[in-house]
């Protein structure tokens, strides 16, 4: 059954909502629970449509899987194949995490190359010189990442740059490597720190997570753990900008202010009012916004993933801002969405877009065109005029948790739709 989102702009968010778990750290701590000798128990994993393909990866791999209630009890004792196939790894590009999880279980693992969303160019490089410097030959022919080591030893990683997918591979290949790994030039987003005391968790030595090198002296076996995975950064985000466009009063729960930083410094510079306490975020606004200039970059930078919902607020701003995406060039497909509802935005240079503000957004027919396209998409709904239909909201289903269920808990005209395959 195909669905779209059909939204009846102007509602104003009010209310509070609790974050759900985080997607990113999800998908690197899932594959990582398959390093102990015996059964992890996780809470907070997000009921996602990314965590399910990785759950249905893990059995078929052969691990024991029992996932309710946001709660994943991981047997990895069973585990008998190096090998998922296509139709699964395919799905979504965190299912390379597997191959330095596998390869450090087998001797050697084979893993289709990343699918996900596409947002442009996601080179690998620096995950296969990661797996290379501790000892394992990669090869990459056939779509298929294929790796194996009779052994691996710890080394020095330089990465040429942060990158969160090269960094989390690295530290699953050093935890099953002799020796002391260093990794330097090390992305310092929150899921890589989770991912760390996840893993410190099981008993390995993670030394660093969060700063720009991370040390880890490897040796297995591990053993299974209790974990609760850390609050979803974006999706928290997602929500504060949703209830800063409508004009709202939101208090978001169970969230960790300090990982909002540069959003809320944002947000705040537009004139909206975000307050915090230990675990909780409130986001007030009347609804009049000034325009701001917004670089992306790694962390503690802008992130990346809340370029796009912030851009949508952007459109309705007064005065002229712009935006700089210096980490995935693709993330301005979904203007040309915006621009269907009125909005006026230009790309200058590959990396730059320009918004002059407009009066109103007003709605149309438009399409999700990856996950936080998608989430941009029903903030520019929520502002505008008028009913929006969003098409490809399986993009928005793989990220975000009960998204829609969320925002009408906060008072948002936003319903699910059946739609027939002739209908977009
Ligand atoms: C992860 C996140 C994604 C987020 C991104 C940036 C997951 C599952 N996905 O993606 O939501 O948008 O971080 O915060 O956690 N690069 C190379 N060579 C490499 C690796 C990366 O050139 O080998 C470049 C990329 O093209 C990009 C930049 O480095 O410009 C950052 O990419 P990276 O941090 O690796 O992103 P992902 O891990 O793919």
């Amino acid at each position: 059954m195909k669905e779209k989102l059909r939204i009846h702009g102007g509602a104003r968010l009010e209310g509070e909502v609790t974050a759900s778990g985080g997607k990113n750290a999800a998908l690197a701590i899932l594959p990582a629970a398959l390093l102990a000798d015996s059964p992890s128990t996780i809470e907070n994993i997000p009921d996602i449509n990314d965590v399910r393909v990785i759950l249905e990866m893990l059995r078929w791999l052969g691990a024991g899987v029992e996932f309710s209630n946001n709660t994943l009890v991981v047997d990895p004792r069973t585990i008998d194949k190096y090998n998922p196939p296509y139709e699964l790894a395919g799905r979504m590009r965190a299912s390379y995490y597997l191959a330095p999880v596998l390869l450090g279980i087998f001797g050697r693992a084979e893993v289709p190359l990343p699918g996900g969303c596409d947002i442009g160019a996601r080179p690998i490089d620096q995950t296969l010189k990661g797996m290379r410097t501790l000892g394992a030959e990669v090869n990459t022919t056939g779509g298929v990442l294929s790796v194996s080591a009779p052994s691996l030893e710890g080394a020095d990683i330089f990465l040429d740059m942060p990158s969160v997918g090269a960094t989390v591979n690295s530290m699953l290949t050093a935890v099953s490597a002799g020796g002391s790994t260093n990794i330097h030039n090390a992305a310092k987003e929150p899921h890589i720190v989770d991912l760390a005391n996840f893993l410190s968790s099981m008993g390995a030595s993670v030394k660093g997570a969060g700063t720009d090198v991370i040390r880890i002296r490897g040796g297995r076996p591990l053993h299974g753990t209790n974990y609760t995975v850390v609050p979803d950064q974006i999706e928290t985000g997602t929500l504060m900008i949703a209830a800063a466009a409508t004009g709202g009063d939101v208090i978001i729960n169970g969230a960790i202010p300090t990982h909002m930083e540069a959003l809320s410094a944002k947000l705040l510079e537009m004139g909206v009012n975000v307050t915090t306490e230990d675990d909780c975020i409130h986001v007030r606004s009347n609804g009049v916004f000034r325009a701001v200039n917004v670089k992306t970059q790694a962390y503690p930078g802008f992130p990346t993933d809340l370029q796009q919902p912030l851009t949508a607020l952007l459109t309705v701003a007064r005065g002229t801002s712009m935006v700089n995406e210096t980490i995935f060039e693709a993330r301005f497909r979904f203007l040309d969405e915006l621009r269907k509802m009125g909005a006026d935005v230009n790309v200058v240079e590959a990396k730059t877009a320009i918004i002059n503000g407009v009066e109103k957004l007003y709605g149309a027919r438009v399409s999700a065109t990856d996950l936080r396209a998608g989430a941009a998409m029903v903030i520019a709904a929520l502002m505008a005029d008028g009913t929006t239909d969003i098409d490809g909201i399986g993009y928005i289903l793989r990220g975000y948790e009960n998204f829609d269920g969320k925002l009408r808990s906060l008072g948002a005209m936003i319903e699910r739709i059946e739609v027939t395959d002739d209908e977009f």
